[in-house]
């Protein structure tokens, strides 16, 4: 069990680098079980979601070699089974890809429901009206809650004969099922459409990737996805070449976000290199609205976070919503900015009940935050000042840390697994821009 420990106050400045992003990678790792080939993954994130996602693979009997940092080869030629063990699922959010990327590849998957960080009640029915509509399917499987015998759905089942092409339209704007719709009807017989899509820059990752080995989807980035079903996914394999295909996972955006606002918190001059800058467009204006400058460098790939002397930040409202909206997993982050901005802001949370556990943590700081039904108030102060904390879930843990950096004081941050889940070496890339922050044992 270690925790972090940071001494406040300094402004962080320098070049930061970000990592491939996790909402991607999670996706793009179960769909090399659809590939017909072996495939080498690039800018794999350093992070717990990953080796989980990874022994998953391993545990269902794909070849894998971590050619260097970040880089591992994957080949599921071998695959044979179809069951996610239990205790892998449980422990992220992102299990229920392997549905997808199981019935796609064999016509049948089983995984217990998706664990992760607890945000509120996790429904999957717009997965399984997808899979549903492909011709597969499935069975819910429930346990007894030991205290009180209640019943609870702990896995599902889903088998198909044969996956039909169908129109698929999502009731709900839902990341996870759309997703998990592209990876079970990428093989499927004839053309698929998905409308109502999500359209975040992971969907058009993954829709890139499958694309890359011989998928025919268009569409991804807009709320209609096309799909036409391919038998096999070969890369350039097709034209005889054995060479193995490489692809890179897309910089993660949550990430960029993270160091933008730890720059602009600790009143720093960072340059936060390897980023999309048009993925940021919505988290660059609320920060500008608070008096933030952020510079867009496009060629280069660079978004630049620095704050004038004498600047004095005020606060700004914010809505979380699906992309291109702000999004739910910069909106504890972001409150931490407001936390410290002049007068009142309010942030309304549109995707998810629970994700406010951070609150509490912020208010043992300094900061002035009143809950509401759908959101949160908060009224600006001067200052933060260190406390005792918890990383209660990942982004939370995120805030956590930037108002730590903030903060005038020593701040140590318990739970620290939850950050290790999305954040690749968050330690040593902090430090490298002038955090004092350091992760000791207990
Ligand atoms: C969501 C976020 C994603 C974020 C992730 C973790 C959106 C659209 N999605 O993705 O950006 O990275 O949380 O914080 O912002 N829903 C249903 N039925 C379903 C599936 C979802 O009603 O079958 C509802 C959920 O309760 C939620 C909303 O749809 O209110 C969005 O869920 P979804 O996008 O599927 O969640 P994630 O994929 O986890």
């Amino acid at each position: 069990m270690d925790k972090l420990v940071i001494q406040g106050g300094h402004p962080l400045s320098g070049d930061i680098y970000v990592s491939g992003a996790k909402n991607s990678v999670v996706a793009i790792l179960p769909a090399t079980l659809l590939l017909d080939v072996p495939v080498i993954l690039e800018n794999v994130p350093d992070i717990s979601d990953v080796k989980i996602c990874l022994s998953i693979l391993e545990s269902l009997g794909a070849e894998i070699d971590k050619l260097s940092e970040g880089v591992y080869r994957i080949s599921c030629l071998y695959v044979r089974e179809h069951e996610v063990p239990e205790e892998l699922a449980q422990k992220m959010r992102a299990s229920y890809y392997f549905l997808g990327a199981l019935l796609g590849r064999c016509g049948k998957a089983k995984a217990a429901m998706p664990g992760g960080c607890y945000l509120g009640e996790r429904p999957i029915d717009q997965h399984l009206l997808a899979f549903e509509a492909l011709g597969a399917d499935f069975h819910l499987i429930e346990y007894k809650n030991e205290t009180d015998g209640e019943g609870y759905v702990g896995a599902v089942e889903l088998s198909a004969d044969h996956l039909y092409a169908n129109h698929i339209s999502l009731n709900v704007v839902s990341v996870g099922a759309t997703m998990n719709a592209i990876l079970s009807a990428v093989k499927a017989d004839g053309t698929t459409t998905i409308e109502n899509c999500a359209r975040e820059p992971h969907i058009v990752d993954l829709a890139n990737f499958l694309n890359y080995m011989g998928a025919h989807i268009s569409g991804a980035g807009t709320h209609k996805i096309t799909i036409e079903g391919v038998r096999e996914l070969r890369g350039n394999a097709m034209d005889g070449s054995v060479e193995v295909k490489t692809y890179s996972i897309v910089p993660d955006q949550i990430e960029a976000g993270t160091f933008m606002i730890a720059a602009a918190a600790t009143r720093g001059d960072v340059y936060i290199h390897g980023v999309i800058p048009h993925h940021l467009r919505d988290i660059a204006d609320r920060m500008e609205e608070c008096g933030v400058m952020v510079e867009a460098i496009e060629n280069e790939d660079i978004v630049h976070v620095c704050v004038n002397k004498g600047t004095m930040f005020h606060g700004t409202n914010v809505k979380t919503e699906p992309y291109p909206g702000f999004p739910t997993d910069m909106q504890p982050q972001m409150a931490v900015l407001l936390a410290l901005s002049e007068g009142q802001s309010n942030i309304t949370e549109s995707v998810w009940e629970d994700r406010f556990k951070y609150v509490g943590e912020l208010k043992r700081m300094g900061a002035n935050i009143d809950l509401t039904r759908d959101g949160a108030i908060i009224w600006g102060v001067p200052g933060l000042h260190g406390a005792n904390v918890r990383a209660c879930d990942l982004r939370a843990g995120a805030a956590v840390v930037i108002a730590g950096l903030a903060a005038e004081g020593t701040t140590e941050i318990t739970d620290i697994h939850h950050i290790e889940r999305g954040y690749s070496h968050i330690v040593e890339k902090l430090r490298s821009i002038g955090a004092d922050i350091r992760r000791i044992s207990m």
